[in-house]
């Protein structure tokens, strides 16, 4: 029988790849005893109940923003976690450039906050859910874990600073932490700002769809229950101290992207508008993630093609969450 996971508290696990983890953990690993979950969550404009709707009864939640260091510090006194998996953030690289004030809260301040706690509650393992874009971009090869970090946005930035700042914590309090940095993730569920979602939704109602520039920035696609695989693995077999890509190796520019929706969906090419690139914009993400592959033995199991297919699919079948939205 498979070991069942200590409790866990979860950031963030009303988001789009948070609540993923908290499907599948209850799903895979604790069909029995849910309540071994603690989601704590702000329910921010993306943050959504409905998204953990099939395992509702089976964790327990808090509404509690992260940088709020008495709130949380109850909740840890009360439910005494072993572990924490750190998903909150602010997440979207435009709103980061329209006004960065939030981001740096949340992103940077909300984990210090946990980092204390955990030191104060000798939390046993800190999963801290980075992101691809600390490292900048690049134009031909891939990130190693050991690649510098150059982050272009103030998203990226706010992310690349909470790294440094659990570095630091590992260093200094030798705290048990692991950051794993995911390429982008895209699937059921993700809020219609982000590509994937907001062109399907654009195709659904025949609205023109946005692409920055001329479409020819390339990104790393991985379908998010292949994210969660990993850092579930990373949960057990994960080195404390150490740094772990997640990547899938499907590159795709935007362009191609948002081509290969209509397609499936069988609408025309001419609902794509190309608008004034985003400033900084980066122009590939790539990562090597050999590291995780050996040390884990996982591997994505749903390529592009497939995962693009099963996310409109999804869309499709659950119109009513894009249309409550907008
Ligand atoms: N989506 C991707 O492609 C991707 C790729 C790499 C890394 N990441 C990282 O993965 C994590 C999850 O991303 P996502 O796409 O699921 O994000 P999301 O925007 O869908 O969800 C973020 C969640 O965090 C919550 N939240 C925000 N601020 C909070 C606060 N102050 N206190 C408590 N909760 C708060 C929101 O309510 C929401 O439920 C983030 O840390 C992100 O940086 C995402």
């Amino acid at each position: 029988m498979r070991k069942r996971l200590p409790k866990i508290l979860v950031t963030g696990g009303a988001g789009f790849m948070g609540s993923e983890f908290v499907r599948q953990a209850i799903n895979k690993d604790c069909p029995h005893r849910g309540l071994s979950l603690i989601v704590v969550d702000n329910l921010t404009y993306a943050g959504d109940l409905r998204r953990l709707e099939e395992v509702r009864g089976r964790y327990k939640f808090y509404k509690a923003d992260i940088c709020d260091k008495k709130k949380i510090k109850g909740i840890f006194r009360k439910e005494k976690p072993k572990v924490v998996v750190h998903f909150a953030a602010e997440t979207h690289v435009d709103k980061s450039i329209q006004e960065s004030t939030q981001f740096l809260k949340t992103n940077i301040k909300g984990t210090q906050v946990l980092l204390e706690l955990c030191r104060l509650f000798k939390i046993k393992k800190f999963i801290q859910i980075s992101s691809d874009e600390v490292y900048g971009e690049i134009k031909k090869g891939r990130f190693s874990e050991s690649s510098p970090l150059k982050p272009n946005s103030p998203y990226a930035a706010s992310k690349a600073a909470a790294d440094l700042l659990i570095k630091s914590y590992i260093r200094t309090y030798n705290f048990p932490a692991i950051i794993v940095r995911p390429c982008n993730n895209y699937g059921p569920w993700q809020y219609p700002e982000k590509l994937i979602p907001q062109s399907i939704l654009k195709a659904i109602k025949n609205e023109k769809i946005p692409i920055y520039g001329r479409g020819k920035n390339i990104r790393e696609w991985l379908y998010v229950s292949d994210c969660v695989d990993a850092i579930l693995l990373i949960l057990r077999k994960g080195k404390k101290g150490e740094i772990y890509n997640i990547g899938s190796g499907q590159e795709r520019n935007n362009l191609m992207v948002v081509k290969q929706i209509l397609r499936i969906m069988r609408k025309p090419e001419k609902l794509i508008k190309f608008v004034k690139d985003r400033p900084g914009h980066d122009f590939r993400y790539s990562l090597d993630s050999s590291k995780i592959r050996k040390e884990t033995g996982w591997k994505p199991r749903t390529n592009f093609t497939e995962g693009i297919k099963l996310t409109i699919d999804w869309y499709l079948e659950n119109k009513k969450y894009l249309t409550r939205l907008t």
